[in-house]
């Protein structure tokens, strides 16, 4: 074969190869990932007024907890958070939240958690 030939054969491969490594990097992250981010623009929407939503600003706010903090601490659990997301709280306005609005923003913080 040609030495042109081979080049392109070089990179066909080469580009099949790439592509196949963006579609798995894609499905890795799957729904959750897609949720969390979701959960995000919520939190810039609805949020942010009050707490430090980014690990970039953790501290950054004195008063209601930032998100990272409330991810690292111990206690914190989907769980937890569904249970405070959907109960009244004196401190912090009612949120009406979606079931899926919630998962969102539960899937959010806990991405921030630092292992
Ligand atoms: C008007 C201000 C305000 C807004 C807006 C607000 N919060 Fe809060 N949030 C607070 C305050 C104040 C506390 C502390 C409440 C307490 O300790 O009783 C708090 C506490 C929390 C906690 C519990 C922290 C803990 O100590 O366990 C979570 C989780 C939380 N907020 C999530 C959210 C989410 C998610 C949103 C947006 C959908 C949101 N907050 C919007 C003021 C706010």
């Amino acid at each position: 074969m040609s030495r042109t030939v081979w080049i392109r054969v070089v990179l066909a491969v080469a580009i099949a190869l790439a592509a196949l490594f963006f579609i798995r990097l894609h499905n890795a992250g799957g729904a959750s990932s897609d949720s969390a981010t979701a959960g995000y623009r919520l939190a810039t929407a609805w949020c942010k007024d009050c707490h430090s939503i980014e690990p970039a600003t953790a501290g950054a706010i004195t008063g209601p907890p930032d998100f990272t903090g409330i991810a690292n601490r111990h206690s914190t659990t989907a769980l937890s958070l569904r249970v405070f997301l959907q109960t009244s709280h004196p401190t912090m306005p009612n949120l009406i939240l979606k079931p899926d609005e919630t998962d969102s923003l539960v899937n959010y913080i806990l991405s921030l958690k630092r292992n």
